[in-house]
């Protein structure tokens, strides 16, 4: 039986090393379409839809590929890009902070030419670009997460200076959200009405000319959070996984979901199984919307990559396309031979209704 299955698992890898599409093997009603796009290697991709940086991000990527960089400098790269940026409040500098003001932030890398070795860093304070100190845990260390004011220690040690990452932007937000958190306490609010959003997250996949893979994911996580709080973005596994021989995957949106069901590492066994980036990312998302009943009440969006040069996108709640009024995906973006474009990905779920989002308890 074990025998079994390793031969069985061998087999699939060298079909996708091969770049044989996979409808040959599985167990009958298993899904086997195509990914969602295919492209000549290398490949950049991002979660990031986000029209001030996304292409900077991707750009970053392919620029340091071009010169000769690994994957995993790619991956570090593009993402500080969005790390410094404060005009993301989902990522680094300028992003929103805890729900006493200060940003705590969550970053993982993990590098498949490096036998898929892996670090992470989470509630980090004071360091713009986290996912360069979960990348030094990774090389640097025989840890995989370091946490609070070790990881701050750690930072520091290796050079990295301690800054203020509160924008007077994100101070406002946080004020503002603050005299509307209840009619029943002493601050009062100008009544300016102020949209929440779901946690946000930059995830970036890169797949080299060799097929080797890196990725990273960073965020602040989610705005207002509890002091302390770590979401899925450092957890390998839930927002990032590697594994050299299969693709990656990387997932943004509620994180404490993502965690639940180790969606990035499921999404890579689901593609080792042999479904494409796109059936797989669906049978992720799927996953969660059925542990909540069907009616899941927050996001999550997982994007995904095989060797190959596959990928896909599935959120579980999408958006509503303008003409067509179809429920799209809330997108993604890849960079490769023919340059940056942003798809729209898939989603299973329409947006929440007014109604839902009022019943989420901590809106
Ligand atoms: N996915 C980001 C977070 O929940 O922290």
């Amino acid at each position: 039986m074990i025998r079994d299955k390793i031969t069985r698992r061998n087999f699939v890898v060298s079909l996708m090393k091969t770049g044989v599409i996979l409808p040959i093997i599985g167990k009958g009603g298993m899904e086997r379409r195509l990914g969602q796009g295919r492209t000549k290697l290398p490949l950049i991709m991002t979660s990031k839809t986000n029209p001030a940086v996304k292409e900077q991000i991707t750009a970053t990527a392919w620029e340091v590929l071009q010169k000769g960089g690994t994957p995993m400098d790619a991956a570090e790269k593009a993402t500080n890009v969005s790390e410094i940026d404060p005009r993301d409040p989902t990522v680094g500098y300028g992003g929103d902070p805890n729900e006493e003001g200060f940003l705590q932030l969550d970053a993982s890398a993990m590098d498949g030419s490096d036998h898929n070795n892996a670090g992470a860093v989470a509630a980090l304070e004071n360091i713009k670009t986290p996912c360069s100190v979960a990348r030094l845990v990774m090389e640097r260390t025989d840890h995989l997460m370091l946490v609070g004011k070790g990881a701050l220690q750690f930072a520091k040690m290796h050079g990295f200076k301690e800054e203020n990452l509160l924008t007077e932007e994100a101070r406002r937000h946080w004020v503002e959200w603050k005299e509307n958190l209840s009619n029943r306490d002493y601050y009062i609010s100008p009544r300016k009405k102020h949209k929440l959003e779901e946690g946000g997250t930059i995830n970036v996949l890169v797949l080299d000319e060799k097929g080797d893979i890196a990725g990273v994911t960073s965020t602040v996580g989610h705005h207002f959070k509890i002091v302390g709080r770590v979401g899925d973005s450092p957890i390998i596994g839930a927002g990032l996984y590697v594994d050299n021989d299969v693709g990656a995957a990387g997932a943004t949106g509620h994180g404490a979901e993502a965690i639940k069901v180790c969606a990035s590492f499921l999404a890579v066994e689901k593609m080792r199984e042999g479904y494409s980036p796109q059936s797989a990312c669906r049978y992720v998302c799927q996953r969660v919307i059925d542990r909540h009943g069907g009616k899941p009440l927050f996001g999550l969006k997982i994007v995904a990559l095989t060797k190959n040069g596959d990928y896909g996108c599935c959120s579980i709640r999408g958006k509503i396309h303008k003409e067509t009024g179809k429920v799209i995906g809330l997108g993604f973006s890849v960079h490769d031979a023919n340059g940056h474009r942003t798809e729209a990905g898939e989603a299973i779920l329409p947006p929440m209704t007014e109604e839902e989002r009022k019943s989420i308890p901590w809106r």
